[in-house]
Protein backbone atom coordinates (compact mmCIF):
# COMPACT_ATOMS: atom_id res chain seq x y z
CA UNK A 1 0.00 0.00 0.00
CA UNK A 2 1.25 3.77 -0.99
CA UNK A 3 0.90 5.88 2.04
CA UNK A 4 1.65 9.66 2.50
CA UNK A 5 2.05 10.91 5.84
CA UNK A 6 1.16 14.96 6.00
CA UNK A 7 2.72 15.97 9.33
CA UNK A 8 1.58 18.85 10.50
CA UNK A 9 4.42 19.80 12.42
CA UNK A 10 8.10 19.25 12.23
CA UNK A 11 9.24 18.05 14.93
CA UNK A 12 9.33 13.62 15.47
CA UNK A 13 7.18 14.24 18.78
CA UNK A 14 3.85 12.15 20.13
CA UNK A 15 1.71 12.83 17.05
CA UNK A 16 4.14 12.23 14.55
CA UNK A 17 4.86 9.10 16.78
CA UNK A 18 1.25 7.64 16.52
CA UNK A 19 0.96 8.51 12.92
CA UNK A 20 4.16 6.31 12.16
CA UNK A 21 2.79 3.71 14.65
CA UNK A 22 0.12 3.01 12.08
CA UNK A 23 1.51 3.29 9.10
CA UNK A 24 4.25 0.72 10.02
CA UNK A 25 1.27 -1.66 11.20
CA UNK A 26 -0.73 -0.97 7.62
CA UNK A 27 2.60 -1.73 5.95
CA UNK A 28 3.83 -0.49 2.81
CA UNK A 29 5.86 2.31 1.29
CA UNK A 30 5.96 5.42 2.99
CA UNK A 31 6.44 8.78 2.22
CA UNK A 32 6.09 11.81 4.59
CA UNK A 33 6.13 15.37 4.52
CA UNK A 34 6.57 17.55 7.02
CA UNK A 35 5.15 21.04 7.83
CA UNK A 36 6.10 24.23 7.91
CA UNK A 37 9.83 22.08 6.63
CA UNK A 38 8.18 20.91 3.50
CA UNK A 39 5.80 23.73 2.29
CA UNK A 40 5.30 26.84 4.38
CA UNK A 41 3.31 29.03 2.35
CA UNK A 42 0.11 30.77 3.30
CA UNK A 43 -2.36 30.75 0.86
CA UNK A 44 -2.76 34.41 -0.56
CA UNK A 45 -6.29 34.26 -1.47
CA UNK A 46 -6.04 35.34 -5.46
CA UNK A 47 -8.38 33.26 -6.10
CA UNK A 48 -5.95 31.65 -9.66
CA UNK A 49 -6.88 28.11 -8.42
CA UNK A 50 -10.76 28.55 -8.15
CA UNK A 51 -10.57 31.01 -11.33
CA UNK A 52 -7.95 29.00 -13.75
CA UNK A 53 -6.37 25.79 -11.94
CA UNK A 54 -4.66 24.91 -9.15
CA UNK A 55 -1.38 24.58 -10.91
CA UNK A 56 -1.50 28.55 -11.48
CA UNK A 57 -0.86 28.96 -7.90
CA UNK A 58 1.89 31.12 -6.89
CA UNK A 59 2.72 28.25 -4.48
CA UNK A 60 2.45 25.43 -7.04
CA UNK A 61 5.89 24.84 -7.01
CA UNK A 62 6.41 24.36 -3.50
CA UNK A 63 2.94 22.45 -3.69
CA UNK A 64 3.09 20.30 -6.20
CA UNK A 65 5.53 17.09 -4.95
CA UNK A 66 2.77 16.83 -1.90
CA UNK A 67 0.01 17.30 -3.61
CA UNK A 68 1.32 14.52 -6.60
CA UNK A 69 1.97 11.95 -3.53
CA UNK A 70 -1.61 12.49 -2.35
CA UNK A 71 -2.52 11.85 -5.59
CA UNK A 72 -0.80 8.49 -6.14
CA UNK A 73 -1.60 7.24 -2.40
CA UNK A 74 -4.05 4.60 -1.27
CA UNK A 75 -3.51 5.68 2.03
CA UNK A 76 -3.61 9.37 3.42
CA UNK A 77 -2.73 10.23 7.26
CA UNK A 78 -3.17 13.76 8.37
CA UNK A 79 -1.39 14.33 11.93
CA UNK A 80 -1.51 16.89 13.82
CA UNK A 81 -0.98 18.20 17.68
CA UNK A 82 -3.87 19.79 18.91
CA UNK A 83 -3.15 23.56 19.16
CA UNK A 84 -4.96 25.55 21.06
CA UNK A 85 -7.97 23.27 20.24
CA UNK A 86 -7.48 23.05 16.34
CA UNK A 87 -4.84 21.54 13.79
CA UNK A 88 -1.64 23.67 13.53
CA UNK A 89 -1.66 26.44 11.58
CA UNK A 90 0.82 24.79 9.13
CA UNK A 91 -1.48 22.37 8.33
CA UNK A 92 -4.48 24.50 8.21
CA UNK A 93 -2.53 26.39 5.85
CA UNK A 94 -1.03 23.43 3.41
CA UNK A 95 -5.00 22.38 3.24
CA UNK A 96 -6.09 25.86 2.30
CA UNK A 97 -4.86 25.07 -0.53
CA UNK A 98 -6.88 22.85 -1.85
CA UNK A 99 -10.52 24.27 -1.87
CA UNK A 100 -10.58 23.62 -5.86
CA UNK A 101 -10.36 19.54 -4.92
CA UNK A 102 -13.30 19.76 -2.62
CA UNK A 103 -16.78 17.89 -4.19
CA UNK A 104 -18.56 21.31 -4.58
CA UNK A 105 -15.79 22.98 -7.21
CA UNK A 106 -13.56 20.35 -9.00
CA UNK A 107 -13.29 16.90 -7.43
CA UNK A 108 -10.42 14.48 -8.07
CA UNK A 109 -11.65 10.82 -8.46
CA UNK A 110 -8.75 9.46 -7.42
CA UNK A 111 -9.85 10.17 -4.35
CA UNK A 112 -12.83 7.42 -4.34
CA UNK A 113 -10.10 4.84 -4.45
CA UNK A 114 -8.37 5.98 -1.44
CA UNK A 115 -9.09 5.20 2.33
CA UNK A 116 -7.63 8.38 4.84
CA UNK A 117 -6.81 8.60 8.66
CA UNK A 118 -6.69 11.75 11.18
CA UNK A 119 -4.66 11.63 13.73
CA UNK A 120 -3.98 14.01 16.63
CA UNK A 121 -2.85 13.90 20.13
CA UNK A 122 -3.30 16.61 22.93
CA UNK A 123 -2.13 17.01 26.66
CA UNK A 124 -5.80 16.48 27.30
CA UNK A 125 -8.45 18.52 25.21
CA UNK A 126 -9.55 19.80 22.29
CA UNK A 127 -8.98 16.28 19.85
CA UNK A 128 -12.21 16.01 18.69
CA UNK A 129 -12.35 20.11 17.52
CA UNK A 130 -8.65 19.39 15.24
CA UNK A 131 -9.63 15.86 14.05
CA UNK A 132 -12.50 17.73 12.50
CA UNK A 133 -10.08 20.19 11.47
CA UNK A 134 -8.66 17.76 8.89
CA UNK A 135 -11.42 15.63 8.35
CA UNK A 136 -13.67 18.36 6.93
CA UNK A 137 -10.84 18.18 3.89
CA UNK A 138 -10.53 14.62 3.19
CA UNK A 139 -14.16 14.10 3.40
CA UNK A 140 -15.81 17.03 1.15
CA UNK A 141 -12.20 15.34 -1.22
CA UNK A 142 -14.46 12.60 -1.58
CA UNK A 143 -12.31 10.23 -0.04
CA UNK A 144 -13.83 6.86 -0.20
CA UNK A 145 -13.38 6.54 4.29
CA UNK A 146 -12.40 8.65 6.97
CA UNK A 147 -11.12 7.09 9.63
CA UNK A 148 -10.27 9.09 13.23
CA UNK A 149 -7.47 8.47 15.52
CA UNK A 150 -7.44 10.66 19.11
CA UNK A 151 -5.00 10.27 22.23
CA UNK A 152 -5.03 12.15 25.12
CA UNK A 153 -1.13 11.96 25.82
CA UNK A 154 -0.83 13.51 28.96
CA UNK A 155 2.63 14.32 27.66
CA UNK A 156 4.56 17.11 25.81
CA UNK A 157 6.71 14.30 24.45
CA UNK A 158 6.89 10.79 23.54
CA UNK A 159 9.26 10.35 26.32
CA UNK A 160 6.47 11.18 28.95
CA UNK A 161 3.29 8.93 27.50
CA UNK A 162 2.59 7.15 30.26
CA UNK A 163 3.20 3.52 29.58
CA UNK A 164 -0.70 2.15 29.65
CA UNK A 165 -1.02 5.36 27.10
CA UNK A 166 1.66 4.04 24.99
CA UNK A 167 -0.64 0.64 24.73
CA UNK A 168 -3.43 2.20 23.88
CA UNK A 169 -1.63 3.80 21.25
CA UNK A 170 0.02 0.03 19.68
CA UNK A 171 -3.65 -1.61 20.34
CA UNK A 172 -5.89 1.24 18.74
CA UNK A 173 -3.58 2.02 15.93
CA UNK A 174 -3.30 -2.04 15.11
CA UNK A 175 -7.01 -2.43 15.35
CA UNK A 176 -7.64 0.33 12.57
CA UNK A 177 -4.25 -0.75 10.58
CA UNK A 178 -6.35 -4.27 10.17
CA UNK A 179 -9.68 -2.34 9.18
CA UNK A 180 -7.86 -0.06 6.63
CA UNK A 181 -6.34 -3.38 5.24
CA UNK A 182 -9.58 -5.15 4.90
CA UNK A 183 -11.09 -2.47 2.59
CA UNK A 184 -7.80 -1.61 0.51
CA UNK A 185 -8.67 -1.40 -3.23
CA UNK A 186 -12.19 -0.62 -2.92
CA UNK A 187 -13.95 2.46 -4.60
CA UNK A 188 -16.71 4.30 -3.39
CA UNK A 189 -17.59 8.33 -1.87
CA UNK A 190 -18.24 8.92 1.50
CA UNK A 191 -21.97 10.07 2.81
CA UNK A 192 -21.63 13.82 2.88
CA UNK A 193 -19.45 14.29 -0.33
CA UNK A 194 -22.03 11.84 -2.49
CA UNK A 195 -24.84 14.48 -0.91
CA UNK A 196 -22.77 17.78 -1.47
CA UNK A 197 -22.22 16.29 -5.09
CA UNK A 198 -25.92 15.07 -5.54
CA UNK A 199 -26.52 19.34 -4.71
CA UNK A 200 -24.42 20.54 -6.80
CA UNK A 201 -25.28 18.80 -9.79
CA UNK A 202 -28.39 20.20 -9.69
CA UNK A 203 -27.46 23.48 -9.02
CA UNK A 204 -25.20 23.10 -12.50
CA UNK A 205 -28.67 22.13 -14.16
CA UNK A 206 -31.05 25.38 -12.68
CA UNK A 207 -28.28 28.38 -12.42
CA UNK A 208 -26.03 30.01 -14.93
CA UNK A 209 -23.02 27.68 -15.53
CA UNK A 210 -20.17 29.25 -13.06
CA UNK A 211 -16.96 28.80 -15.36
CA UNK A 212 -13.92 26.52 -14.78
CA UNK A 213 -16.28 23.88 -12.45
CA UNK A 214 -19.01 23.81 -14.93
CA UNK A 215 -17.24 22.40 -17.75
CA UNK A 216 -14.74 20.57 -15.42
CA UNK A 217 -18.12 18.17 -14.59
CA UNK A 218 -19.17 18.25 -18.10
CA UNK A 219 -15.65 17.22 -19.80
CA UNK A 220 -16.12 14.46 -17.08
CA UNK A 221 -19.19 13.15 -18.17
CA UNK A 222 -20.66 14.06 -14.60
CA UNK A 223 -24.10 16.10 -15.99
CA UNK A 224 -24.75 12.69 -17.41
CA UNK A 225 -24.38 9.55 -16.22
CA UNK A 226 -20.82 9.82 -15.08
CA UNK A 227 -19.66 9.64 -11.07
CA UNK A 228 -16.39 10.24 -9.97
CA UNK A 229 -16.59 7.23 -7.62
CA UNK A 230 -17.50 5.25 -10.67
CA UNK A 231 -14.50 6.67 -13.38
C1 LIG B 1 1.05 26.05 21.13
C2 LIG B 1 0.52 24.82 21.81
C3 LIG B 1 -0.83 24.74 22.06
C4 LIG B 1 -1.37 23.60 22.69
N1 LIG B 1 -2.72 23.54 22.90
C5 LIG B 1 -3.23 22.46 23.50
C6 LIG B 1 -4.65 22.36 23.72
O1 LIG B 1 -5.44 23.22 23.33
N2 LIG B 1 -5.12 21.27 24.38
C7 LIG B 1 -4.27 20.29 24.85
O2 LIG B 1 -4.75 19.35 25.46
N3 LIG B 1 -2.94 20.33 24.62
C8 LIG B 1 -2.41 21.39 23.97
N4 LIG B 1 -1.05 21.43 23.71
C9 LIG B 1 -0.23 20.25 24.05
C10 LIG B 1 0.00 19.35 22.83
O3 LIG B 1 -1.17 19.21 22.05
C11 LIG B 1 0.40 17.93 23.25
O4 LIG B 1 1.48 17.96 24.11
C12 LIG B 1 0.69 17.09 22.02
O5 LIG B 1 0.71 15.72 22.38
C13 LIG B 1 2.04 17.46 21.43
O6 LIG B 1 2.29 16.65 20.30
P1 LIG B 1 3.73 16.58 19.63
O7 LIG B 1 4.63 15.88 20.63
O8 LIG B 1 3.53 15.83 18.39
O9 LIG B 1 4.16 18.00 19.42
C14 LIG B 1 -0.51 22.54 23.09
C15 LIG B 1 0.87 22.64 22.82
C16 LIG B 1 1.37 23.75 22.18
C17 LIG B 1 2.86 23.83 21.89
Amino acid sequence: MRIVIIHGQSHEGSTCLAARTLARQVGGEIREFFLPRDFDKPCQGCYACFKTELSRCPHYDALAPLAEAMLKADLLILASPVYVYHATGAMMSFLDHFGTWWVIHRPMPEMSRKQAVVVATAAGGGIKSTMKDMADSLKMWGVRRVYRLGFGVQATKPEEIPAGIRRAIDRKTAGLARRIQKNAGKRGCNVRAKGWFTLMRLAHKLAAPMEPDYGYWERQGWHGKGRPWRA
